[in-house]
């Protein structure tokens, strides 16, 4: 019996930014931000959409009534948590109206949690093969404006439905892991930006992989040619490039550069190039981005994964590409909510980036400007108050007079 991802979406804001309008911006050649990082767009959430709307925007892709009926445990990774003590998962629960007999808890370990989520649920599944469990990874970056992290922001969440004897990729129970006391990138709960110190996070992302790697392949007796497709956690695209030719050159092999670099890498990084950082999801947007854009039938290819959370943890895994995968992915609807995006001006990305919540309990009803099915409505004494649109919405206008 396999047990892994029967089927999954991702869900991301109706608006980006170009990194060419914030290279203009900031006085920066736009080259660095799309060839150095290999960032083209990064998307931005409007004040009404937050980690729970994201994450039940992308479940409610690939749930049946069957589903929604069955679900007994909802698992919600993230580290842009809304609150210190309810889980996020508990509005996600009621927005999708799963049913009451089921457990929800939210993890964090960066942008690790998601993949120890998976894990977790992945041992579950062995000894109770009946059972369905939601996992939804949800997040927003943010690292503040005129910051040299500004151009790695992004946000998005990915839902999946895992079962045993799944449709989409069936989990291999071998994994290399590893944990480091480090600060590279963190965010006091006083912060609503992260904390980075950039260039040290990149350096022990790709050192960190090698020790992960050599435990996964001790564990699993795997060399790199076991490996069709690499997916690593994505902070920028470029980042996911270096992982690749670091993890060749460790295993002997020649360094890929150019086409063989682009061939290795493009169908992972697509959607990541336009989205931007959405940190426990970007690992898994890599995979629906493998799936959906690379036109080879992958039936019965072998992916490794490496997940990567600051602070920092990272495990190397695999999995094999099940042969319906292709009637369970969500090309169409990923496609169309890429499609449909509208374009911020500099001045609108400000406006909703510096858009503030009371913090004192008094009431406020949020602009209208996400287009899901479930959007954040108002807050009112400390609480977070959703909606479902019944109707599709179209996008608004950023009411950006009301900024400064
Ligand atoms: P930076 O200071 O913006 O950029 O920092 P830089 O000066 O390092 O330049 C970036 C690249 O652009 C360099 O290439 C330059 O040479 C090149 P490299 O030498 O690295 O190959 N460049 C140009 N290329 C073409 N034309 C030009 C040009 N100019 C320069 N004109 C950094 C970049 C990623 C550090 C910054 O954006 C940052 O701090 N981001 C946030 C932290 C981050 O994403 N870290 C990644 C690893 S940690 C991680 O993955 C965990 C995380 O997801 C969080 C979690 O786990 O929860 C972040």
């Amino acid at each position: 019996m396999s047990v892994g991802i029967d089927k999954a979406a991702f869900y991301t804001s109706p608006y980006y930014l170009d990194l060419r309008t914030l290279a203009k911006a900031r006085g920066v050649d736009p080259n660095k931000f799309t060839v150095g990082l290999g960032q083209q767009q990064m998307a931005v959430s409007p004040p009404d959409e937050d980690i729970v709307t994201l994450g039940a925007n992308a479940a409610y892709q690939i749930l049946l009534d069957e589903d929604i009926k069955s679900i007994d445990t909802l698992l919600f990774a993230t580290e842009t948590g809304i609150d210190q003590s309810k889980a996020a998962g508990i509005l996600v629960h009621r927005l999708l109206k799963l049913s009451p007999r089921c457990r929800v808890v939210e993890l964090k370990q960066a942008c690790y949690s998601g993949t120890a989520a998976l894990q977790m649920a992945m041992d579950q599944l062995r000894v109770n093969p009946s059972r369905k469990i939601l996992l939804i990874a949800s997040d927003i970056a943010r690292y503040g404006l005129n910051t040299a992290g500004e151009s790695s922001q992004g946000g998005g969440a990915v839902a999946m439905l895992l079962t045993a004897n799944p449709r989409m990729i069936a989990i291999e129970p071998e994994a290399g892991f590893v944990t480091e006391d480090a600060w590279d990138f963190w965010r006091p709960n006083y912060r609503d930006e992260a904390l980075v110190d950039g260039k040290y996070s990149c350096d022990l992302y790709l050192k960190i992989l090698r020790e992960a790697w050599q435990h996964y392949s001790e564990q699993s007796n795997r060399d790199y040619d076991a490996h069709q497709h690499f997916c690593f956690h994505i902070p920028i695209p470029r980042l996911a490039e270096k992982a690749l030719q670091k993890l060749a050159l460790i295993n002997g092999k020649e360094k890929p550069v150019g086409k063989a670099l682009d061939a290795a890498c493009d169908a992972t990084l697509e959607y990541s190039r336009t989205i931007g950082n959405c940190y426990t999801a970007s690992l898994y947007l890599g995979l629906l981005s493998l799936l959906d854009n690379d036109n080879a039938d992958l039936t019965n290819h072998r992916i490794g994964f490496y997940s990567y959370g600051s602070g920092c943890t990272a495990e190397f895994f695999s999995a094999v590409v099940q042969p319906s995968y292709r009637n369970v992915r969500c090309k169409a609807f990923h496609q169309q909510l890429l499609k449909r995006r509208r374009e911020l001006t500099q001045q609108e990305y400000e406006y909703f980036y510096n858009f503030s919540y009371p913090r004192d309990g008094s009431s406020l009803s949020l602009p209208k400007s996400s287009t899901g099915r479930f959007r954040l409505a108002s807050l009112n004494q400390h609480q977070r108050h959703y909606k479902t649109n019944e109707a599709p919405c179209v996008l608004q206008s950023v009411p950006v007079h009301q900024a400064s």
